[in-house]
C-alpha cells in the first residue's frame, strides 16, 4: 500500500530525514517517536509534498508520489490530509465554515469568491462534526471553543477531503491529557470505522503504545525502530530517546490513569 524507500532529505549539510525505508501493507496505525530534530515533521511534509525531497521513493497504491506535479500533486495531497498541533483554524470564522475549507480545492474559484458552499457539503459538514461529538458548536467561532474541540474541528476538515491518509503532526502536543485521549479516541475510531491510514507523530511513548498498531522510532533521520507495541520495551525507548540508564518512562508520559477505551500495552 505504501512503500518509503531511502527516502532522504537534506538542509545543507545537515540530513534531517536519512534513507527512511519502510513498508505498509494495509491501512494501519502508525505513530512515529523520537526526540525533538529526530526528522518526524520532515518526514510527513514530504509525503504530502509540502516539502520536496532530496532523493528517495514514495509510493502509494501504485503512484509514485514524489514525480506528481501540478493536478495530480494537488490530488495528493487532499488525499493526505495533514492534522498540526496547532490546528490551524481560522479563528474568528465559524466552526462549519472552518469544516467546508477542506474542501476547498476542488470548488469553482467563483464559489469561492462569493463564499458559496454547496448544501450538500454543509450537511456532510454537520454530520462529520456530529461524528465527532462538536455539532452543538458548528455556528460558533473556532477560537471561541476549547484545544480539543478546536482539534476536532480540524479533524473534521480533514475528513471533509475523504482522504485514504491523516497525516498528524503533534496532533496532542497542546492539549491536557483528557482533550487529549478525546481527540486520539477520534483518530482511532476513524481509523478503526473508516479503514483510513494514520500516520501519527507523537511525543509521548505511552500514547504511541495505546493507540498504535505499529511503532517507528526515529533518531537523527534514521529509523532506529519499527515493530509492535509490544516490541517497544524501555531498552528500545532509550535507545530511540539516546538516552542513559536514568531514563524515565514518566519524562515522555501524558499517562492519565482513569481511562475506559483502550489499554495501555506496557511490555515488562
Ligand atoms: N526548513 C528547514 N530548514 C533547515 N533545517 C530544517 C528545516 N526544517 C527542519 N530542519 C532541520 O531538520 C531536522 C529535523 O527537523 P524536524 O522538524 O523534522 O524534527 P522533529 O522530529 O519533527 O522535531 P520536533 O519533535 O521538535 O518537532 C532538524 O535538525 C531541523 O533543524
Ligand atoms: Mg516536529
Amino acid at each position: 500500500m505504501l512503500l518509503v524507500e531511502n527516502l532522504t532529505k537534506s538542509f545543507g549539510s545537515n540530513t534531517a530525514v536519512d534513507r527512511m525505508t519502510f513498508e505498509v501493507d494495509r491501512p494501519m496505525m502508525i505513530g512515529i517517536i523520537g526526540r525533538s530534530g529526530a526528522g518526524k515533521s520532515t518526514f510527513l511534509r514530504m509525503m504530502n509534498r509540502m516539502t520536496p525531497a532530496s532523493s528517495g521513493r514514495l509510493v502509494f497504491e501504485g503512484t509514485d508520489v514524489l514525480q506528481l506535479t501540478g493536478g495530480g500533486m494537488r490530488q495528493w495531497q487532499s488525499q493526505c490530509a495533514m492534522i498540526f498541533q496547532q490546528f490551524n483554524l481560522v479563528p474568528r470564522m465559524d466552526v462549519v465554515s472552518n469544516v467546508l475549507h477542506g474542501t476547498l480545492n476542488r470548488r469553482s474559484t467563483l464559489g469561492t469568491m462569493f463564499n458559496l458552499y454547496p448544501t450538500e457539503d454543509i450537511h456532510k459538514a454537520i454530520d462529520i462534526l456530529d461524528r465527532l461529538g462538536i455539532a452543538d458548536h458548528a455556528a460558533k467561532r473556532a477560537e471561541a471553543l476549547s484545544g480539543g474541540q478546536q482539534q476536532r474541528v480540524a479533524i473534521a476538515r480533514a475528513l471533509m477531503q475523504d482522504p485514504k491518509v491523516i497525516l498528524a503532526d503533534e496532533p496532542i502536543a497542546s492539549l491536557d491529557p483528557m482533550n487529549a485521549q478525546i481527540v486520539m479516541d477520534a483518530l482511532r475510531r476513524i481509523h478503526d470505522e473508516d479503514g483510513r491510514m494514520v500516520i501519527a507523530n507523537l511525543h509521548t511513548l505511552d500514547t504511541a503504545r495505546r493507540y498504535c498498531d505499529r511503532v517507528i522510532g526515529m533518531r537523527d533521520g534514521r529509523i532506529v525502530f519499527d515493530g509492535s507495541p509490544a516490541q517497544l520495551t524501555v531498552g528500545v525507548a532509550r535507545d530511540i530517546y539516546g538516552a542513559d540508564e536514568t531514563f524515565s518512562e514518566s519524562a515522555t508520559s501524558t499517562e492519565i490513569r482513569e481511562h475506559t477505551g483502550h489499554q495501555a500495552r506496557v511490555p515488562a
